[in-house]
């Protein structure tokens, strides 16, 4: 047994148990460790169940013998290198012969010698680790060749890709001094132009000609010394004197001893790099120059991030300092007006939908301060290839100085409107006034006039009439004087009898009683007109009183009368009167007479030159109307605001089943002051109907309509009558001003309506509603 390795294994295989307890005992005072087995059966279960190192087999047993055994054994992978000694009688030649056959390795014969045993078991071990030390050996040299064939390959590898590679390889000797060059591959000679031969002992700085004083000179030589990596720029010459840009990569190479042997440098030529560098680097300036000239600020927006580069103009722009503002698309839309945003996002969708080709957009951003500049902002997006939106890169400008210059320009236009307009509406009103002084001053001189003639006409009429009945009665007593005297003196002179017969005496009293007659029915006449002047020139009693519309209608036609009357030239004017009940109304009678008398003029006016029959028909009813609230505001808007919601009311429905039209609620745009709205506004009709008062009121109206067959009027025409001066008489002959003033008195004076209805060649007329 030796001593440096663990106890061998032994399995003894002998039927007889003497045999193995004297082995056993022999083999463990050796120190070696033993497994006994009495049969061969049970010694192949042992030897594959854990396999020892060694097996003393005998080769007559019971059952399977030694040789069965150990061709069982040797056939198996798992045992077939155990070896075996077989325990065998002296005289067995024969059966030695067999067991070496059969793979045996040595014999120990009967009865043994202890000596022997253990000098054979010892020798046979011993050979046994030989064995496995060669073949362990010869596994590792195997193994090692193996290696450094693949070694060699990748060597061979490795060369070939340093020569085939483009980037110049140097390689020096860090042990020789000034670290020569001793390998530069073939894209160091393409690199620098310089052949292996030419460059080969030499130091690489020749390469630097002139321009010693580099930076990157410097860290190499500092990394040489520290025997580090390092990585630098250096600009380099040609052979035939063209410079060019390299990266220069050194790495120390040390021995398996960790000494220094070698530098190895990788060149990569950069030329075109920095060249492109330093020009994006001059654009670069040229862009930040344009930009600090123009004082924008920039963006660039990685739209899948959300990360957004904004430039320090940009910053300062809302006065925040460069890290007083988040790079993220929320921060800028956090700044945005709250009434710009939706216009803005929107501009900005359309443009990521590459529906425009810019963004531009003007909006108010929020200052750090709190207050709002105008920015036109304007960028243009980039997409990917399935049309994503991926960045964006834009401009911001101030443009607040413009718009307040534009917003001051707006207002000072919208008061110049504003003014415009005002002034629209105090011409307008100086018309209206003018109007007014003209007809009341003609009115009032015509009133003066006319009450001046009533009143001189009232005197002597009033003595003619109130004589007349004297005078009647006077000759009633002359005539009876006469009968008298006839009767008393039955035979009159011959002179008595001529005159008598010259005056037809009894044709004269009869004649004298229709002549007193018919006097005093001129008298009764004169002083009916007297009192209709009047009552007509009453105009300047603003006070209201009952008035009965029949009467006044009659007045007024009565002053008419001349010109309706037929002429020696014309046949008259056919007056026909369709008079129903009607109440006495509240107003202001000489304005209303005025009214009558103005539409009565125009319509006697326009049937002087119609062939006849020519007749005016004056009607008047009563009628019930829905009569909406008054309207603060006479705007068109509030009008059709109004049309809106009559239309919307179930008021439509009740008052077309009444038999009213819209334009009975609202005969024309100027009866707006009808209308029940309280907002003037049509902006937001909702509101108003919540702001609306009870649309409408039951109200009575007197109807009083005057129609013409004259010529009628277009349509054109039609719309301007009532504007003030409007006239189409010649001059002198009409002022414009009777419907003018007419819509005032009934409309504004009276709450009442005057609308027109007229067809060419067929007639006119006007309609007035007072309220009762
Ligand atoms: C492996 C290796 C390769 C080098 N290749 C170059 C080169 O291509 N061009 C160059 O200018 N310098 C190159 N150098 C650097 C110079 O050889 C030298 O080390 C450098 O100029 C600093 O040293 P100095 O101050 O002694 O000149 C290389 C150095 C080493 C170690
Ligand atoms: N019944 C009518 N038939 C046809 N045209 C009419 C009738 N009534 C008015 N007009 C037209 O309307 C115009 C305006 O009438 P308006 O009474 O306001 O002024 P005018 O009669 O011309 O002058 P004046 O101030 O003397 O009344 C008239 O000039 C005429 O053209
Ligand atoms: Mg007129």
């Amino acid at each position: 047994m030796n001593d440096y390795h663990s106890p061998e294994t032994i399995l003894i295989v002998d039927d007889s148990e003497e045999n193995l307890h004297l082995l056993t005992k022999l083999l463990l005072e050796h120190k070696y460790e033993v497994r006994p087995a009495l049969d061969g059966q049970s010694a192949i279960v042992a030897a594959l169940a854990e396999p020892p190192d060694l097996i003393l087999l005998d080769i007559l047993m019971p059952g399977i013998n030694g040789y069965q055994v150990c061709e069982q054994l040797k056939a198996d992978e798992r045992t077939k290198e155990i070896p075996i000694v077989f325990l065998t009688a002296l005289q067995e030649v024969c059966d030695k012969v067999k067991g070496f056959s059969l793979g045996a390795i040595d014999y120990i014969t009967k009865p043994f010698q202890t000596q022997e045993v253990i000098a054979r078991v010892e020798a046979q071990l011993a050979n046994q680790r030989l064995k496995k030390q060669l073949e362990e050996q010869n596994r590792r040299l195997q193994q090692e060749i193996a290696f450094r064939t693949a070694a060699e390959k990748q060597l061979r590898l490795l060369e070939r890709a340093i020569a085939a590679s483009s980037n110049g390889i140097v390689i020096t000797d860090a042990q020789l001094p000034d670290n020569p060059v001793v390998y530069v591959n073939s894209g160091f000679e393409n690199l620098t132009g310089y052949t292996a031969e030419e460059v080969m002992g030499k130091n690489c700085r020749f390469l630097q000609g002139m321009e010693l004083e580099q930076t990157g000179r410097g860290q190499l030589r500092q990394a040489i010394t520290e025997k580090q990596e390092c990585q630098t720029v250096l600009r380099n010459f040609r052979k035939d004197g063209t410079p060019f840009w390299q990266e220069l990569t050194i790495s120390p190479v040390y021995d398996p001893q960790g000494n220094l042997t070698n530098f190895i440098g990788v060149q990569q030529d950069i030329t075109n790099r920095i060249a492109a560098e330093e020009a994006l680097k001059k654009s670069e300036e040229r862009w930040q120059l344009v930009i600090r000239s123009t004082g924008d600020g920039i963006f660039d927006w990685n739209i899948q991030t959300g990360e957004v580069f904004m430039s320090a103009e940009l910053k300062q722009m809302q006065g925040f300092a460069e890290d007083e503002l988040a790079n993220t698309y929320e921060a800028w839309r956090n700044l945005l007006h709250p009434e710009d945003l939706d216009e803005t996002l929107v501009a900005l969708a359309t443009h990521l939908k590459r529906q425009t080709p810019l963004y531009e957009v003007e909006y108010r951003l929020r200052c750090k301060d709190g207050s709002y500049k105008w920015i036109l902002a304007r960028g243009e997006a980039q997409w990917d290839q399935r049309g994503n939106p991926i960045r964006m890169v834009g401009s911001h400008k101030d443009i607040s100085a413009r718009k307040q210059a534009e917003q001051a320009l707006q207002l000072s236009e919208a008061q110049q409107r504003e003014k415009a307009k005002q002034l629209e509406l105090a011409l307008a009103e100086l018309k209206r006034t003018q109007a007014k002084l003209i007809q009341s001053a003609k009115m009032s001189s015509l009133g003066e006039m006319i009450a001046g003639i009533a009143h001189e006409i009232n005197n002597p009429t009033s003595f003619i009439s109130g004589n007349l009945e004297f005078a009647r009665q006077y000759f009633q007593d002359l005539i009876h004087l006469v009968e008298l005297y006839q009767q008393a003196y039955p035979n009159p002179t011959p002179k008595i009898q001529d005159y008598t017969q010259k005056i037809d005496l009894d044709f004269l009293t009869q004649d004298w009683q229709k002549l007193t007659n018919s006097m005093q029915i001129g008298a009764k006449r004169i002083s009916e007109i007297v009192r209709s002047l009047k009552i007509f020139s009453r105009q300047n009693e603003s006070k209201l009183e009952l008035l009965d519309i029949h009467e006044s209608i009659d007045d007024t036609l009565l002053i008419l009368e001349h010109r309706l009357k037929p002429t020696d030239k014309t046949k008259g004017i056919e007056v026909l009167k369709n008079y129903e009940q009607l109440p006495k109304v509240n107003c202001y009678a000489s304005q209303l007479n005025q009214v009558f008398m103005n539409i009565l003029a125009n319509a006697i006016d326009a049937l002087q030159t119609q062939t006849p029959p020519r007749v005016i028909t004056i009607s008047t009813y009563v009628t019930k109307q829905f009569k909406l609230q008054n309207l603060p505001n006479h705007s068109p808007a509030a009008v059709s605001a109004s049309v809106a919601l009559v239309s919307s009311l179930s008021l439509s429905q009740d008052s077309i089943s009444q038999g009213y039209s819209y334009t009975d609620i609202m005969p024309n745009a100027q009866t707006q002051d009808n209308l029940g709205i309280q907002e003037s506004s049509s902006s937001n009709l909702k509101e108003q109907q919540l702001h609306l008062k009870p649309p409408y009121q039951d109200t009575e109206f007197v109807v009083i309509q005057i129609a013409d067959n004259g010529p009628g009027m277009s349509k054109e025409l039609q719309q301007k009558i009532f504007d003030p001066f409007f006239t189409t008489k010649q001059v002198g002959s009409g002022t414009g001003l009777g419907l003018s003033i007419s819509y005032q008195i009934i409309v504004e004076n009276h709450n009442g309506q005057l609308s027109c209805i007229s067809t060419p060649g067929q007639g006119t007329e006007f309609i007035i509603k007072i309220p009762v």
